[in-house]
């Protein structure tokens, strides 16, 4: 194994080089506090330093098939090495007072701006959608400008801004200068392992899956990262300081969806705004699920094998996963192994993942057409907010009665559950109001939620129960 002890970007349409142990700069520094370091990037602001706000929002170009794609990230959530090999782009690199971006422009002429303290990052998000080579619906436009918070001017001013901007796209100066963007990237190492190691911080970032899981065996108490959008909580919050990481983020073979025979199978680093994507036909619980979870900017980042491994009895996609019957492949240098999803949790924050393995890959059986599955998350606002209790059920009725059920939640216990006890006085029986509702008091017996600041125990129970009705309502009801 080669190593490497920088990292190179590019800022400014130039390639930057950071030695850690020269600089004397954290290599779990945020993106967003290196930036904001720097004289000429004053525009990304700090507002929560916890991906709640949108102040911090940056794009950040990346090669794909040779051309740039260009994705909105909150650079509070990212550590600076987790950059390398990527083109950073901030509110001053698209535009000034002199000469405006279209998208500048289209806020400025839309009234889109008061106190301008949140203008920066809604700019950075209208760019990146901008940069998108689709004419997305309305919809579409407001979930891509759900993570931005803005206290004064009021949102409409700002979609409109945004509506205009991608219905009349032109020619940026980015066009202009992809070429020799994409040749500096190509440029940049990305093979050999970097090894950031400063007097109390080790950083790896390994290129390949061999180097990841050989890492993994020579550092089994390194904290491993995905997206950080969990981690990076631990600096930004808790002030901890993490010794030793290893940032999977760089691991392009790792990244990928793809079907074979009645299954799909996506790589552990494909992250959640892809899946929300790609998902929408083939898997629309899960993909529905997605629309709710965080924001654009944190779907950018997060990915499969981070929600899964951070094994939270509120990640979202736990229980639509487990409806699903999905596997998990986890991989160490010598070994691979599968485990179902639904055991693979074991404890609050507890896994079956060993100090030498990484999940690698998840496997999601497609469902047969005859289930209904529908996915519901309850939170206090709709989007960017975690789930207060979360549900997925799959069902198949026979002649109306239950041949098969599977009820899932979040936020009911220590970690994901099945419902057993609702489901098996469902099972065998009419789907009919009355059955379900019988159903529903079992719920009680099958958890003992928690109460905390989002809810009380009560109040969990009875979301609960009422999502299963919902679900009833919802599909293909006998009265
Ligand atoms: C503002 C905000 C909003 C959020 N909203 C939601 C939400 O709506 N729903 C929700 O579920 N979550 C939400 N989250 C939490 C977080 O974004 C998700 O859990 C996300 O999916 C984590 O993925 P990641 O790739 O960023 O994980 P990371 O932070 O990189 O890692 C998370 C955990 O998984 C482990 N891990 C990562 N990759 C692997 C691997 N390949 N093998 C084994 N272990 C691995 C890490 O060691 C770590 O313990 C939110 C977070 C923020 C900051
Ligand atoms: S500072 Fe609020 S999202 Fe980053
Ligand atoms: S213009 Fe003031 S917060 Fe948005």
């Amino acid at each position: 194994m080669k190593y490497s002890n920088h990292i190179s970007f590019i800022l400014d349409g130039e390639i930057v080089k950071i030695n850690f142990s020269e600089s004397g700069i954290k290599p779990t520094t945020t993106l967003l506090h290196y930036l904001r370091s720097l004289p000429g990037h004053k525009s990304v602001k700090e507002g929560c330093g916890e991906g709640d706000c949108g102040a911090c929002t940056v794009v950040l170009g990346e090669l794909k098939n040779d051309k740039i794609e260009y994705r909105a990230y909150d650079s509070c959530l990212i550590f600076l090495p987790s950059v390398h090999g990527k083109q950073i782009i901030t509110a001053e690199n698209i535009g000034n007072s002199e000469n405006l971006h279209p998208v500048q422009q289209a806020l400025y002429d839309h009234d889109g701006s008061q106190c301008g303290f949140c203008t920066p990052g809604f700019v950075m998000s209208m760019f990146a959608l901008y940069k998108q080579e689709i004419k997305p619906e309305k919809e579409e436009i407001c979930n891509s400008l759900a993570g931005n918070l803005c206290r004064c001017t009021g949102y409409r001013p700002i979609v409109d801004a945004a509506e205009f901007s991608v219905q009349n796209r032109t020619e940026d100066h980015f066009c202009k200068c992809e070429d020799r963007i994409v040749s500096l990237i190509k440029s940049i190492d990305a093979e050999n392992t970097i090894e950031i190691l400063t007097n109390n911080q080790k950083y790896l970032i390994p290129f390949s899956k061999q180097e990841a899981l050989l890492l993994r065996k020579k550092y089994p108490n390194a904290l491993l990262i995905s997206g950080s959008t969990d981690v990076a909580l631990r600096v930004t919050k808790k002030h901890e300081l993490l010794p030793e990481i290893i940032d999977l983020s760089n691991i392009k073979e790792l990244n990928y969806f793809k079907s074979k025979g009645d299954k799909l199978f996506v790589g552990s680093n494909y992250c959640l705004e892809d899946l929300r994507n790609s998902s929408k036909d083939v898997l629309p619980a899960l993909s529905n699920m997605l629309n709710v979870f965080g924001s654009r900017q944190i779907r950018n980042r997060a990915c499969l094998g981070g929600n899964i491994g951070s094994a939270s009895p509120i990640g979202d996609t736990i229980p639509v996963l487990m409806a699903y019957d999905a596997e998990l492949v986890l991989e160490n240098v010598t070994e691979k192994r599968t485990v179902k999803l639904r055991d693979f949790i074991t404890g609050y924050r507890q896994t079956q993942c060993k100090s030498d393995e990484l999940i690698t890959e998840i496997i999601i059986p497609f469902p047969s057409k005859d289930r209904i599955i529908k996915s519901y998350k309850i939170s206090k606002r709709k989007d960017l907010d975690i789930s207060t209790v979360s549900a997925c059920y799959t069902l198949k009725l026979k002649d109306n009665k239950v041949d098969d059920i599977s009820i899932f939640y979040g936020g009911m216990s220590a970690w994901t559950k099945c419902a057993t006890k609702t489901e098996a006085a469902l099972k065998g029986k009419e789907w009919s109001r009355e059955n379900v509702e019988a159903a529903m008091k079992l719920l009680a017996e099958d958890y003992k939620p928690i109460s905390d600041a989002r809810s009380g125990e009560k109040a969990r129970n009875i979301m609960a129960a009422n999502l299963l009705l919902k679900f009833w309502a919802e599909s293909g009801r006998s009265a």
